[in-house]
């Protein structure tokens, strides 16, 4: 039998290059291979977005439509709507009875938002709950593995520890799933900061040719590489992190001792990065474009999807109150 693999994300609108090489390659591959179930998380946007829902719905699709673009094939994986499968919120109300507020608490991902989130409350009890949302999200589907980014591997974590908690308390009804993470190095942003759409710093998987290069060109180097006749640190300068990620070996190297050498200058390694960084992005931004052409609906395909995660998860919750005997 296939393996089952599940993930998320939150619909945030156009997706950046960060995704697709942090979560949408991993997806991509393991489709080839499992029964993947892909969603967008709404509810879990909620949690954060709870005062300007507006942008929510109106992200999905643009979400979809770059997962596609990306290599995610609604041919062979399920993709649905996370608030249209409503045995989430129940599944999440029956876990949320057996999870020990201390678990939630001292979530590290949790401690660090409401210290990042200044521009808004977090001190709510969905907040507080999201990494239980994220539990019902997975257990639903009996997913053995579930392709993240690292910062989601405390709620894994979690996740496996309320899996196994009801297991003992009822009956053995949940497969303890397990992280899938990417080896690739995290990418920043363009400016050395997380990246992040909202910091102005993110490379989208829509931007074009030019105004990917509008991004590149600017870049944050090697502070210390003042003059072109100075000599660099590659180690330090986050464009050489990029050509790690998007360049060949020979480039890489030549890189590596023009920089030590002052051999180059940082306008032309930039450039060499880009030309790598293009390789990946222009057949995204093809593919795009081609989706959009072609007229797909974005929504009769999260319609089907969604009819499909629905029949799961009904047939699941049925285990479940059985098992809990409610
Ligand atoms: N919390 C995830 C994120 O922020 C999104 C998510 C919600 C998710 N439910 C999930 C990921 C279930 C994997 C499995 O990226
Ligand atoms: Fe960075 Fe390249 Fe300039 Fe070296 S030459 S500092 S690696 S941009």
């Amino acid at each position: 039998m296939r393996k089952r693999v599940l993930s998320g994300m939150r619909p945030s609108g156009k997706l950046h290059l960060g995704h697709y090489i942090g979560v949408l390659v991993n997806w991509k591959k393991l489709q080839e291979e499992h029964d993947c179930f892909f969603f967008a998380a709404d509810w879990h946007a909620l949690t954060t977005e709870y005062d300007r829902t507006a942008v929510i719905r109106e992200s999905i699709d643009d979400m979809i439509i770059d997962w596609m673009a990306s290599g995610i094939d609604p041919a062979r994986t399920t993709l649905f709507t996370q608030s249209h499968v409503p045995e989430h919120a129940e599944l999440h109300l029956l876990l949320s009875m057996i999870t020990p507020l201390s678990w939630l608490e001292r979530n590290p991902t949790y401690k660090e938002q409401l210290r990042e989130q200044t521009t808004r409350d977090l001190h709510t009890y969905g907040f507080l709950g999201y990494p239980v949302l994220q539990a019902a999200d997975i257990l639903m589907y009996d997913a053995s593995l579930v392709p993240v980014g690292v910062d989601q591997v405390p709620h894994l974590e979690l996740t496996r520890e309320i899996a196994r908690r009801f297991n003992f308390l009822y009956r053995e009804s949940f497969v303890i799933p397990e992280a899938y993470l990417t080896e690739t190095p995290k990418l920043m942003g363009t400016d050395n900061r997380k990246m992040s759409k909202s910091f102005g710093n993110a490379i989208l998987l829509s931007d074009t040719a030019e105004e990917v290069w509008v991004k590149v060109k600017p870049m944050v180097t090697d502070p210390a590489r003042i003059r072109r006749t100075d000599c660099g640190n590659p180690e330090i300068c986050n464009v050489f992190s990029y050509h790690k990620i998007f360049s060949d070996e020979e480039t890489i190297g030549k890189v590596d001792t023009g920089c030590r050498t002052a051999g180059i200058g940082c306008i032309e390694c930039k450039k060499w990065m880009y030309e790598g960084m293009e390789k990946v992005i222009k057949p995204i931004r093809e593919e795009r474009l081609n989706i959009l052409e072609s007229g797909v609906s974005v929504r009769d395909i999260l319609e089907a999807g969604t009819a499909n995660a629905k029949k799961v998860a009904a047939a699941k919750m049925t285990e479940v109150r059985d098992a809990v005997r409610i």
